[in-house]
């Protein structure tokens, strides 16, 4: 679908994409590099970024694949370094990795909770930790009249309670707790805006094939306000808006974009 905003809203801009090699990631990375950006994605798995990045090349989009695991803090400073050292400065960090499998309570390890907290939650903490001082208005090849911006992906699964999602729920409200806190803490003191996207189902997505089975897909449909899965574009429109200065005043918040869906419930 073709975007409605124009194509150079990011035009000079520099972004680093963690978990953007794939799904909403890419997504995001695709329409960032389409509306005026240079992205570095950051990923585990080598092949899944050297096709990523030959799939931005091929749109003309600068593009660069670093390797590295969010949860370990050398990665984190390895792949902040390398983005500023091959564009120059870091304007823009979304945090989309994440992990996630459906277990109930009784049967998730400790382990395995710690496992997505450290993903989603730590790992969200360390990079905005290691970008900081890259995003500050006068960081390093920035001359920017205001700071940078970051966006943490999040869910509304922890909105009300969400059946062997604890582990995820967790994660994710503090991914939640971190938008806002950043917010408060570097917009004030460095113009830094830090919100979020809190997507409903995604159609063709990790998180739909892993967590909803096909028979749920279609029953929900007969409750969910616009009737459809949303697609990654309606993410990375989203992304876009607030990445861009549409959003120069929105702050701290994290933006639910579900068609409706987390405030539904079966008619009878
Ligand atoms: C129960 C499990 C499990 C499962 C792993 N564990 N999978 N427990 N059921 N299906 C436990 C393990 O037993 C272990 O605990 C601990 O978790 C760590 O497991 P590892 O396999 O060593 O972890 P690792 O190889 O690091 O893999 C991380 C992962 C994996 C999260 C488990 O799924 C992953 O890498 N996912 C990344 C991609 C992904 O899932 N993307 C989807 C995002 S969708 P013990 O105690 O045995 O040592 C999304 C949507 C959210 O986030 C919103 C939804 C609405």
């Amino acid at each position: 679908m073709e975007s409605p905003f124009k194509a150079n809203i990011l035009k000079g801009k520099v972004a680093l994409l963690t978990g953007g090699g794939s799904g909403i990631g890419f997504e995001i990375s695709t329409q960032f590099g389409k509306h005026g950006a240079s992205v570095a994605i950051m990923g585990r798995r080598k092949s899944v970024l050297d096709s990523a990045v030959s799939a931005l090349h091929s749109l003309g989009i600068p593009a660069i694949g670093l390797e590295g695991d969010v949860r370990k803090l050398e990665d984190a400073q390895r792949v902040v370094a390398a983005t500023v050292k091959h564009f120059g400065k870091l304007d823009i960090l979304v945090n989309a990795a994440a992990g996630n499998f459906l277990v109930s309570a009784e049967d998730l390890s400790p382990n395995g909770f710690k496992t997505v907290m450290d993903i989603d939650s730590v790992g969200t903490f360390t990079m905005c930790h290691e970008a900081l001082k890259y995003l500050k208005k006068d960081g390093p090849g920035r001359s920017s009249s205001s700071g940078g911006f970051i966006l943490n992906i999040s869910a509304t699964l922890h909105y009300t309670a969400s059946w062997y999602q604890i582990h995820v729920s967790a994660a994710k409200a503090a991914v939640d707790a971190l938008t806002r806190n950043l917010a408060l803490e570097w917009g004030t003191d460095y113009e830094i805006r830090v919100n979020g996207i809190a997507p409903g189902p995604i159609g063709d997505t990790t998180g739909m094939r892993k967590l909803v089975p096909q028979e749920i897909n279609s029953k929900a449909r007969d409750y969910m306000p616009l009737y459809k899965l949303g697609e990654k574009w309606d993410i990375a429109m989203a992304a876009l808006y607030l990445a861009s200065d549409a959003g120069k005043y929105i702050n701290g918040t994290t933006l639910i974009v579900d068609g409706g869906l987390w405030l539904s419930q079966p008619r009878d």
